[in-house]
């Protein structure tokens, strides 16, 4: 049985409900572009609300970590990895919460206890020295010196500067090594290797500091690719059963072994692949872009082909996607929304990878002969012109770069990246400016039809992720400019007119408020150019619709608007569609 089923069949025994896995791209919480941990959507929950299932849960979660990126390619970093987890909502506590662990680590894995080693938590202004958890551990057989006191940079999670719940924790490690095991516990020895991590939570975490929660809770942690490794005894993850198959399908068809010089870029094809299946395969549908989750999802993408193209792989031939298919066979079981969007997530690689497999070859050459006349560092322009001729993501550059051993001048790269987006966003704002200059009734009415499409548009193709990339009125008709991949069928325009047509005969009224721009985002306005907003803006709302920051003028009420027809769908640029509409 795999380690994820006898986790949670283990606590289901003690009393817990098995709660399904989150999307990894969260559902109600903008503030984080990924799920990191099992505890993040459970959030309320930790601060008190009532869970429907109850006060014992437990799951496994599926979580993206993208902060040490760079350092995948080594053997235990991932992107994507799944994290176990058990909690008490004010139920048990410490006694029960260590009890089980220390259960489920020697009856069930079988682990033994001469391998085990803990830290608590030595205790600050708030949480007095976890002598409980020592005395628990100790009970149970774990010797003294075994058991280390450390501070919150150790035995505090997340840290002391996160808002949240949060609270002091027990982290219990596992000596990953043939060396005899030494009797006293060293944390600073690597061959302890954390393996899970025990939370009680009893503080929650604002701007006005740190106040006791409501209920006390545990809340824990175990990765499940770093313990598998440990239970079949490899010291490299990606040797391990979870990542053993992908390996092999990565050495048939680059015709190499997974060894020395090729290991690393192994290692991030199998590492990538797994995230890329996951993040798109989510019902969220999310789509390679240039900003947010679409940006994490095209530097992955990204990154593979050109790790595919170091091995020799043919980017453009079956290898990626037979590894993409296979990912989803092995995970389907515990994530059925993969089966059900199998041929999304390969439409989305495959249409990444055509993108960027016509320019990768080139923008190589062109790197190649930037950093043979670079010295020590590749300057902003050469970056910038890598970037925007040859789709090379800045982190790409970077990472070729510092295998010739150069630097690359980011911060420059970044400036010129925001100058190259302000111009075009001037240019864009003095069109859509120009378009509604001296307003005739007919302009703002188009320009009350733009919020409607910008909407329709989500809920017809089925892509949150979409959104108005330009716009143009004139008296005779309206453009409008959004991100999108392919041309439109016929039945996906009709059915925009329909909807549209049909949020006008509904007579809805459009409203205006003003509100602070952190207010305004917050409340799921739709936002163009957000750095570009004054502190407070105007939200123009209709019915429940659509709801975008916006200058205005508008109609007061859809009915004015007639009828929508739309006249032409074409290509703007790339993955850019442009529909021009008119009102009749
Ligand atoms: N929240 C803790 C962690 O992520 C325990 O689940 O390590």
């Amino acid at each position: 049985m795999k380690l994820k089923d006898l986790y949670i069949n283990f606590f289901i025994s003690k009393g817990h409900k098995q709660i399904p896995s989150s999307p990894v791209v969260p559902e109600n919480d903008n503030t984080v572009l990924f799920n990191t941990a099992g505890m993040q959507p459970l959030t309320p929950y930790l601060k008190g609300e009532k869970h429907p299932l109850g006060t014992r849960l437990v799951d496994y979660q599926k979580c993206v970590r993208t902060n040490d990126l760079d350092e995948v390619g080594d053997a235990t970093h991932h992107t994507f990895f799944e994290m176990l987890g058990n909690w008490s909502l004010g139920d048990y506590f410490k006694k029960e919460s260590i009890a089980w662990s220390f259960e489920f680590l020697t009856d069930v894995l079988h682990i033994p206890v001469e391998k085990l080693a803990v830290t608590v938590f030595e205790g600050n202004d708030l949480v007095e020295r976890d002598e409980e958890s020592a005395e628990i551990w100790k009970s149970l057989g774990i010797s003294e010196d075994r058991i280390c006191y450390l501070g919150v940079d150790d035995n505090w999670w997340p840290n002391m500067e996160m808002f949240g719940p949060c609270g002091p924790d027990t982290e219990i490690f596992y000596f990953r090594s043939n060396d005899p095991v030494p009797e006293r516990f060293d944390p600073k020895d690597d061959r302890w290797v954390e393996i899970w991590n025990n939370v009680f939570m009893q503080y929650n975490h604002d701007e006005n500091g740190f106040a006791p929660l409501k209920q006390k809770n545990v809340d824990t942690g175990m990765g499940v690719e770093r313990t598998t490794a440990i239970l079949e005894g490899v010291d490299d993850n990606y040797l391990s059963s979870i990542f053993k198959g992908y390996i092999e399908l990565i050495e048939e068809y680059s015709n190499k072994p997974y060894d020395g010089e090729y290991k690393k870029s192994m290692r991030i094809i199998a590492d990538h692949a797994r995230a890329v299946t996951i993040i798109s395969g989510e019902d969220s549908g999310i789509k390679p872009s240039n900003t947010d989750q679409g940006y994490v999802l095209r530097r992955l993408i990204r990154r593979i082909i050109r790790h595919e193209n170091k091995l020799g792989i043919d980017i453009n031939g079956e290898f990626l996607s037979k590894l993409i298919n296979k990912i989803i066979d092995d995970y389907k079981e515990y994530y059925p929304e993969l089966e059900k969007n199998r041929e999304v997530v390969l439409s989305v690689v495959e249409t990444e990878k055509n993108k960027f497999s016509k320019t990768l070859d080139k923008g190589l050459k062109e790197f190649n002969k930037v950093a043979l006349s670079s010295t020590k560092v590749i300057d902003a322009a050469s970056a910038f012109h890598l970037y925007d001729t040859y789709g090379f993501p800045i982190e790409l550059t970077c990472e070729l770069a510092s295998e010739k051993g150069l630097d690359v001048d980011v911060d420059g790269f970044h400036e010129r990246f925001k100058k190259h987006q302000e111009l075009s966003r001037a240019g864009a704002e003095n069109k859509f400016k120009s378009g509604l200059a001296g307003t005739s009734e007919i302009e703002t009415k188009y320009h009350t039809v733009t919020h409607l499409l910008n909407a329709a548009l989500k809920i017809v193709l089925n892509d949150k992720n979409i959104h108005q990339m330009g716009s143009n009125i004139t008296p005779e008709r309206m453009r409008f400019d959004f991100n999108f991949d392919r041309k439109l069928t016929d039945e996906e325009k009709k059915s925009l007119e329909d909807l549209i047509n049909s949020w006008i005969s509904e007579d809805l009224k459009v409203t205006k408020s003003e509100m602070s721009k952190l207010d305004a985002v917050k409340s799921g306005a739709e936002a163009m150019f957000i750095e570009k907003y004054p502190e407070v803006v105007s939200v123009y709302t209709i019915g429940d619709v659509s709801k975008e920051i916006c200058t205005g003028p508008h109609v007061e009420s859809t009915s004015e608007l007639h009828h929508f027809k739309i006249v032409k769908e074409e290509a703007s640029s790339a993955g850019v569609r442009r529909i021009k509409a008119i009102l009749d």
